[in-house]
């Protein structure tokens, strides 16, 4: 268990800008996730926290220690590859007993060693067989007990589940967390898959064009985004470019003539015709059928962000119905409509339904662009 610090890390192949002044912090203990979208460094800064790659400019420390130097076997680093790369013509296990090999640790120590890791990883009787003979989900376990043994200060693992079909990666994700968790092993995990990120990590850094664009543990990365790449890459969210009709503590944003009282964004106000993006998650989308109702009576029909809209498009997915709903503007916003109290007989919503939509200010985020639209 260890705790390591970037500081102002660059990596340069070149023209190329890999990693751009990069600065981070990972506590003891902690599960970090690097997301980020194809291409935005996120193996690069893996390979440098390993000792593979060099850095071009900046520093690693390591409880403290400057490591840029340490060769990578000097770094107490445990790595699992994209690939996972295990020895193909080597047993599991061999495979498991590698690194305490070439410790040269006594015969029986190394056995009762390579028992206890492949137990750990649920592989006990596996020992004598070929990787050729394992499952792609066993696989990656016997790479993670070849690192796990060495018994690694931090373990850094680059997008382990990638090779799995989807039922496994759920399952592995949930061992490897709970293994992490007993080992109270600290450990960075590479991912673009926003959800998995969310899952397994304490805390996430948000990785674009080398550039770490925000930190933060998984809600705040959700409930919170820093900007709308980060809007946008993380959850569902019906992220649109706007234009700031009043600023204050109750901010109004028009979208193509539709507008939303939004949520003050954090820092900085708004100032009058500003360009800013808008985000609305869909099931913060409040839906009531009008069936029965006259909508003109209704109160709160005309208030902030509340309106009569069409339901356009619907995929009724048991536990909730998503779909599309089209505002009086034109717009069309997707939601989900969670089916809470089914029991009660409520219905489904239909394509061509009338509803009573409802979106509270408090739950649309608003901020400046980075994008430049
Ligand atoms: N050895 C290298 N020589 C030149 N360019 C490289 C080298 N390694 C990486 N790059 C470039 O650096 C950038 C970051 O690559 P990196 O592999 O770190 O991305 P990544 O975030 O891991 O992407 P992915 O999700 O696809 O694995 C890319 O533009 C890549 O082409
Ligand atoms: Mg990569």
């Amino acid at each position: 268990m260890a705790e390591i610090r970037v500081e102002n890390l660059v990596k340069r192949f070149g023209s190329v800008t890999a990693v751009a002044d990069l600065s981070l912090e990972i506590r003891k203990g902690e599960m970090v996730a690097l997301l980020g979208p194809s291409g935005c460094g996120k193996t690069t800064l893996l390979r440098m926290l390993a000792g593979f790659e060099h850095p071009t400019e900046g520093h690693i420390y390591m409880d403290g220690e400057r490591i840029n130097d340490l060769p990578p076997q000097q770094r107490r680093i445990g790595i699992v590859f994209q690939d996972y790369a295990i020895f193909p013509t080597m047993t599991v296990y061999d495979n498991v007993a590698y690194g305490l090999k070439i410790k040269k640790l006594p015969r029986e120590r190394i056995r009762k060693e390579v028992e206890e890791y492949l137990g750990l990883v649920g592989l006990s009787s596996y020992g004598e067989r070929m990787p050729s003979q394992l499952s792609g989900g066993q696989q990656q376990r016997v790479a993670l007990a070849r690192a796990l043994i060495n018994k690694p200060e931090v373990l850094l693992l680059d997008e382990p589940l990638s090779n799995l079909d989807a039922a496994l990666r759920l399952r592995i994700r949930k061992e490897i967390r709970k293994l992490q968790q007993s080992l109270n092993i600290t450990a960075v995990f590479v991912t673009h898959d926003q959800e998995e990120a969310l899952s397994i990590a304490d805390k996430i850094f948000v990785m674009r064009e080398g550039e770490l664009m925000q930190s933060g543990g998984p809600d705040t990365i959700y409930t919170r985004p820093a900007n709308d790449f980060i809007a946008d890459f993380i959850g569902r969210s019906n992220v649109m470019y706007g234009r700031v009709l009043a600023g204050g503590s109750e901010p109004r944003v028009s979208v193509d003539g539709t507008v939303f009282q939004v949520s003050p964004p954090a820092g900085e106000g708004l100032s009058p015709e500003e360009r800013v993006w808008v985000s609305i998650r869909p099931h913060l989308i409040k839906l009531h059928p009008l069936d029965g109702i006259s909508p003109d009576r209704d109160p709160a029909l005309e208030s902030a962000n509340a309106g009569r809209g069409e339901i356009v498009y619907v995929e009724y997915l048991g536990n909730y119905t998503k779909g599309e709903i089209r505002l009086p503007g034109g717009r069309d916003l997707e939601f989900e409509h969670y089916h809470l109290d089914p029991g009660a007989g409520e219905t489904s919503l239909r394509r061509g339904q009338e509803v009573r939509y409802e979106i509270p200010a408090r739950n649309i985020l608003t901020g400046r662009s980075i994008r430049g639209t």
